[in-house]
């Protein structure tokens, strides 16, 4: 098979048993799952843990999200001593594998930097066949954070990492475009409540028809004891200045600006009053807008607008997660 680059590799079982050697030996693998891209270490292995804190210059205090293969590897990283935990789990547990990771009390296995020294771990079952193979083949729980700079847009491509992260990484396995196209929900088991501590492709609405009322952690929280440090006010952001829709007067635009719309109805209204417009979907479909908002936003970037104006959805299921990242990359 053709390898694309000296670090982007196809996921067949050749660079399936590289990549699980590299791992094993403390290296940096990113791996495609059906979110966004991870970038790999062995979540046992202090100092690899250490390089990936490194290579995405992230805060120390920003704790990483441990993959996992199957329910059965669950007890080797998390206490599940509490029957209301285990209950909650069960609740979830056809939603695995899939886009969600549950924030759970930690074993002292799990390394200390994957908990940022805290005492719990946030774990998650990806669906991506290449992220399952990679976890089945190094049998070891792997951390892995989105594979991107630090507050940096997450890549839902093999090439957006090799641009982003380029050779601080070993091997890049290529899986091409992520199918949700944006992170996990993550939820939080710990307190007496459930609490959603980043919207996803797994709703709230989905959750509380599964566990009951659930807690939403402050968006902008920005306290001392950050609940997630994941939801620093800003985040998730192209290079390129954004605003969504309503914070900007279309007689004041700078240009030269590019509009990225949600329906054909918008653009038609509004997309005449841009340089450019892209249009995500026809009609305001969300499973379209999620899988496509990143890889535009990256494309986007390169072009060197003054500003990218984004279109607004509905709060309402996978429209929370969308719009929580929209706000993030908007905040200033
Ligand atoms: O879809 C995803 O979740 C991707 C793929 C690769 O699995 N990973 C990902 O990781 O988005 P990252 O590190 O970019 O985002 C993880 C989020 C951060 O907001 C982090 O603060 C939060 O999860 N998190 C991780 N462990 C936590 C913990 N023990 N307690 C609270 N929040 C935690
Ligand atoms: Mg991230």
């Amino acid at each position: 098979m053709k390898v694309l680059s000296n670090l982007i590799v196809p996921g067949s079982q050749e660079y399936i048993a590289k990549a699980a050697r590299i791992i094993r030996d403390g290296g940096l693998v990113a791996f495609p799952t059906e979110t966004v891209y991870g970038l790999g270490a062995n979540a046992l292995d202090d100092a690899a843990v250490a390089k990936i804190f490194k290579a995405k210059g992230r805060p120390s205090n920003n704790p990483l999200i441990t993959h996992l293969h199957s329910l059965d590897q669950l007890s080797l990283i998390a206490d599940l001593d509490s029957s209301r935990i285990t209950d909650w789990i069960s609740k979830l547990s056809h939603l695995f594998p899939g886009p969600i990771s549950l924030v759970l009390p930690a074993k002292e296995l799990v390394s200390k930097n994957v908990r940022a020294g805290g005492n719990t771990v946030a774990v998650r079952f990806p669906k991506h066949p290449i992220a399952q193979a990679l976890l089945i083949e190094t049998n070891l729980p792997i951390a892995a954070p989105s594979a991107n700079r630090s507050s940096e847009l997450s890549p839902t491509t093999a090439e957006h990492v090799a641009k982003g992260l380029g050779p601080v990484v070993d091997l890049i396995i290529d899986g091409g475009t992520c199918d949700v196209g944006l992170e996990s929900t993550v939820l939080s088991l710990v307190n007496p409540q459930p609490v959603l501590l980043r919207p996803g492709a797994i709703t709230l609405e989905e959750l509380q028809a599964l566990l009951g009322p659930i807690e939403i952690a402050d968006k902008f929280s920005e306290t001392a004891v950050l609940p997630s440090p994941g939801l620093l006010r800003k985040h998730y952001a192209p290079k390129t200045p954004l605003r969504l829709r309503r914070q900007v007067r279309l007689d004041k635009i700078p240009r030269p600006a590019a509009f990225i719309s949600f329906s054909r109805e918008v653009t038609r209204e509004i997309g005449c009053n841009f340089d450019h417009t892209v249009e995500l979907s026809g009609d305001g479909d969300l499973r379209t807008i999620s899988r496509k908002l990143f890889s535009t936003l990256h494309s986007l970037d390169q072009l060197k607008f003054s500003l990218i104006v984004v279109d607004e959805c509905t709060n309402q299921g996978l429209g929370r997660a969308i719009l929580d990242r929209l706000s993030r990359a908007a905040a200033f």
